[in-house]
């Protein structure tokens, strides 16, 4: 897909992978729809991508992914103000593993995505008035792996990924121009890796062997998936191992 002219949007844009994906899109040439529920650091990202983008060529909208009317709300913002959707990423995501928080990392990673996939899908099919496009899911390494300290996490990231590939094997999506792709970065380089020194000793033991991703590193990949029309049901992993980088379908 060429990507300049089109129409995204981009959940949990406010800050980590989600900004660096919305930046790679505004710099080719899309309008972009970042959403997040953090208001405050949204609007400081509006600012600074009007200022570097374009002020008609972005838009923050306060969302939270768990909610079905904001996100409903959200989308009819984004056919009000540009028309339609060409690129969807669903990537807001917690780390909860405690008690209390199980269940919100369940709905933010899994039912978040679910959502927004659907709402998405409808709008872009063909054979409801839509132009087609494709759905880029951030998934994790850890939907392809065992996480002994994360089985909350883990669990999400495995349904994001079976999510996804069930969705681009469908005649929904293939037969009306929708491509459905998921993203699984190792570590990142945002708020959600705690730091050196609030790590326990696997983390900073992993932390050592692999290092952290810069968020502009992966976002080379997210663009990959949105811009290869051949990429469909495809489960991107990218990582380092001692400063080796991989980059695997
Ligand atoms: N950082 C990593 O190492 C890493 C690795 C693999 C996958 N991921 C995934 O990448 C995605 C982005 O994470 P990140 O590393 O940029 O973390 P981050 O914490 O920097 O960014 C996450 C963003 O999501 C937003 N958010 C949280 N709950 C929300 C909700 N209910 N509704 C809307 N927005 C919400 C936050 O406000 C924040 O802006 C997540 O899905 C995460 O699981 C991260």
């Amino acid at each position: 897909m060429k990507v300049s002219g089109k129409v995204a949007m981009v959940t949990g844009a406010a800050q980590g992978l989600g900004k660096a994906f919305a930046a790679s899109l505004l710099a080719n040439g899309a309008k972009v729809v970042i959403s997040d529920v953090n208001s405050e650091t949204g609007e400081a990202t509006l600012k600074e991508f009007q200022d570097k983008y374009g002020e008609d060529n972005v838009l923050f909208v306060k969302t939270d992914v768990t909610s079905q009317a904001d996100m409903e709300a959200t989308f009819q913002q984004v056919r009000a103000r540009f028309g339609g959707l060409d690129i969807m990423s669903n990537n807001a995501g917690i780390m909860g593993e405690t008690s209390d928080l199980w269940e919100k990392a369940v709905d933010v990673n899994l039912k978040g995505v679910i959502r927004g996939t659907n709402l998405a899908l409808d709008m872009m099919r063909q054979d409801k008035g839509g132009r087609g496009g494709v759905i880029v899911n951030t998934a994790s390494i850890a939907g392809l792996m065992v996480v002994p300290t994360a089985a909350v996490y883990c669990a999400t990231k495995h349904g994001v990924i079976g999510f996804s590939r069930s969705w681009a094997a469908s005649p929904v999506c293939t037969d009306n121009g929708v491509r459905v792709n998921a993203l699984c970065p190792s570590f990142v380089d945002t708020a959600m890796v705690p730091p050196e020194s609030e790590a326990g000793e696997e983390l900073k033991t992993f932390l050592d062997e692999h290092g952290l991703m810069s968020v502009e590193y992966v976002a080379e990949g997210f663009m990959d998936l949105v811009q290869d029309d051949a990429r469909n049901g495809a489960v991107l992993k990218m990582g380092q191992i001692v400063g080796k980088v991989y980059v695997e379908y």
